[in-house]
């Protein structure tokens, strides 16, 4: 229950200029913003240094104001503060919930409000707090995982006379957002900077199918001067962004598009896609509906864009999914790239990365799971193949990246192991890792440290699954109810090498297996496996996928289209010693 005399009050502040509510403009104070919801009515604004984290929610509401983080997205276990303004005083305190009730008062109060003003009917509540409070019984401390933050508001301030103040109908809600790896908006764009849209053309979601990928083409061919991508951001029609799960902008160089292609085409990426455009498969940018926060690139790095011999066909994949198929649905959304000619000191291109999973699904999660792991290589031989260009002698210089899962996916972890000169190999530290990851948020992540791959060293991607409430298989695919194992790596300087995947071989498994399969399809036999019957197929399918033979396959699709194969048994490249995390805190 609340204790009134425990509220924290302070005078609001006078002679503030107040701007227009919401305010969404990134400062000094606070570089990051994000939308808590879909109406625009709760808006969080963050900053940060290597202790603390300040925030300010802005919230279309007179009443009283909840945010915090929750273990796992819901109300409880939960770290929360709750605020309103009332006369010219801020009410203010730090709780955390225990159950689904009045939440309790920490008895360390380690979120301190810094102000509070109410303006043009919203609510305006700034407040800081350590990153570790040391507070184990209420707060949680904020990583660099992906967090569940949440969120609630409602129409009135509380009733302090009442016993149970705050047990009323709220609004709420819940967002995973990775507060400290979030990229960070410069001071001021350069002031010649433009922007090129690649949006869908009034494009008819179809109701026949639920989910739909649409293709849209772009001929860049007449762009000759070179510029630098600084930002990127989604471009959503009015009322599409449902139904816009993700839309992914690639790009290839082909000798003469306009004699092959008709630039503003549109077709079905999967069935009508002409022949040029399959190999238009360097990943630029994406954004859908739940990770639609701009993205700007590190001051000193940029993504060539235009110019002599640059890639100039761009490929806008949009995926719409129509679930209660909704007729009459007309979008134009699509991508949105700010450039500039002065170009930064690096040009950055992304690695593509993950498991192969077409065009047999090869990838496949045993219903029942809590922790299964799937991993994907960037062998050594395909970083040297795709190294090979004039900047040979350069090392790639990962900024940070970018992963992709869908639902079972819980943790996300993109490994690189160097061989030293006795032929051993010693894994680095990870180049990016979630440790808590969540699909809904698959925002770029920029790494805490920059570091070096050179052309002798492997990456892995390592995605864990939870496939404990499925009670059926998963496999690889786009579908929302198949899985990926994927990261876009940004890096500079920029080289051939544009896609990294790899496969287990299923098929070399057989003798593995422990179990006498039909004819040597081994991917048909864990189809037609029943698992909840079967303990010795779990146990031999897993030790296999941590000693199968890898196929890999590398490419570019800059220069000529090409391609590098490679394959390698896992225990190849044991590693001698895996990378351990150490954890600082900063209390005792
Ligand atoms: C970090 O921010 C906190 C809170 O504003 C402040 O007390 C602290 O001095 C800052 N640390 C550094 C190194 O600037
Ligand atoms: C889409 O259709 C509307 C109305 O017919 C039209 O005004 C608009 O220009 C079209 N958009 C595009 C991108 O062609
Ligand atoms: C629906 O999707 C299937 C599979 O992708 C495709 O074969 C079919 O042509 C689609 N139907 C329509 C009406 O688009
Ligand atoms: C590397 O580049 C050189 C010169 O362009 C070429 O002759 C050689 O075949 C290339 N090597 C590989 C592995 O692609
Ligand atoms: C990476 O390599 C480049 C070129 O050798 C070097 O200048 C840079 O300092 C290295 N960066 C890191 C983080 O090791
Ligand atoms: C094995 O394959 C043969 C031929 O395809 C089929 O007739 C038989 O039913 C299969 N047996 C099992 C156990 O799946």
């Amino acid at each position: 229950m609340l204790r009134l005399g425990m509220f924290a009050a302070f005078l609001m502040s006078v002679g503030v200029v107040w701007g227009q509510m919401p305010d969404r403009t990134p400062n000094t104070r606070y570089p990051y913003v994000t939308d808590m919801d879909h109406e625009g009515a709760y808006v969080l604004r963050w900053g940060l240094n290597a202790t603390h984290i300040w925030f300010e929610v802005q919230v279309k509401t007179l009443g009283y104001v909840g945010f915090g983080i929750s273990r796992d997205g819901r109300m409880v276990p939960a770290d929360v503060i709750i605020g309103w303004v009332a006369g010219n005083q801020v009410h203010f305190q730090d709780y955390h919930t225990e159950r689904y009730e009045a939440p309790t008062v920490d008895s360390s109060q380690d979120w301190l409000v810094d102000y509070g003003y109410e303006e043009a009917g919203w609510t305006v509540l700034g407040f800081t707090r350590a990153l570790d409070t040391c507070d184990t019984l209420g707060d949680f401390k904020i990583t660099r995982d992906t967090q569940r933050l949440i969120y609630a508001y409602h129409t009135e301030d509380p009733d302090v006379t009442s016993p149970n103040p705050l047990i009323r109908h709220t609004v709420r809600g819940r967002k995973s957002v990775s507060l400290m790896t979030t990229s960070h908006p410069p001071a001021e764009l350069p002031i010649d900077s433009s922007v090129i849209d690649f949006t869908n053309d009034n494009f008819s979601i179809p109701v026949a199918n639920t989910s739909t990928y649409n293709c849209r083409l772009f001929d860049l061919s007449d762009v000759n001067v070179k510029y630098h991508i600084i930002k990127m951001s989604p471009v959503f029609s009015p009322g599409m962004e449902q139904y816009v799960d993700h839309m992914v902008l690639y790009r290839c160089r082909i000798a003469d598009p306009a004699s092959l292609l008709v630039n503003g085409a549109s077709f079905n990426c999967f069935s009508d896609a002409p022949d040029h455009v399959q190999f238009c498969r360097e990943h630029v940018a994406s954004f859908g509906h739940r990770n639609k926060e701009d993205f700007y690139l590190p001051e000193d790095v940029g993504i060539p864009i235009g110019g002599t011999g640059e890639s100039n066909l761009y490929v806008l994949a949009t995926h719409y999914v129509n679930e209660l198929q909704t007729p009459n649905l007309v979008d134009s959304s699509g991508i949105q790239l700010t450039y500039t000619a002065d170009l930064r000191t690096n040009d950055a291109a992304f690695l593509s990365m993950g498991n192969i999973i077409s065009p047999n699904w090869l990838q496949y999660i045993p219903p029942g799971e809590p922790s299964f792991q799937q991993r994907a290589y960037c062998s050594e031989r395909c970083i040297q193949w795709g190294m090979n260009s004039t900047q040979n002698a350069l090392p790639m210089t990962v900024v940070g990246a970018k992963f992709h899962s869908h639902d079972l996916a819980t943790e996300m972890k993109l490994r690189h192991v160097t061989k030293t000169s006795s032929g051993a190999y010693v894994e680095n530290p990870w180049l990016a890792y979630d440790g808590a990851f969540d699909s809904d948020q698959q925002a770029f992540r920029v790494a805490e440290k920059r570091r070096n791959v050179s052309f002798t060293d492997h990456l892995m991607l390592e995605c864990t699954y939870d496939s404990s409430t499925r009670g059926f298989p998963t496999l690889g695919g786009w579908h929302p109810d198949n899985e990926l194992c994927r990261a876009y790596v940004l890096y500079y300087p920029r080289k051939m090498l544009e896609g990294c995947m790899s496969w287990s071989n299923y098929d070399q498994l057989r003798n593995q297996i422990g179990q006498p399969v039909n004819g040597s399809d081994v991917f048909n036999t864990l189809l037609a496996t029943d698992w909840s019957n079967n303990n010795v197929m779990r146990v031999n399918l897993k030790h296999a996928l941590q000693n199968s033979i890898e196929n890999a396959q590398c490419w570019s699709s800059r220069q000529d289209p090409s391609y590098a194969v490679d394959w390698f048994q896992q225990t190849d490249i044991t590693i001698q010693t895996p990378y351990q995390p150490t954890e600082t805190r900063t209390c005792v």
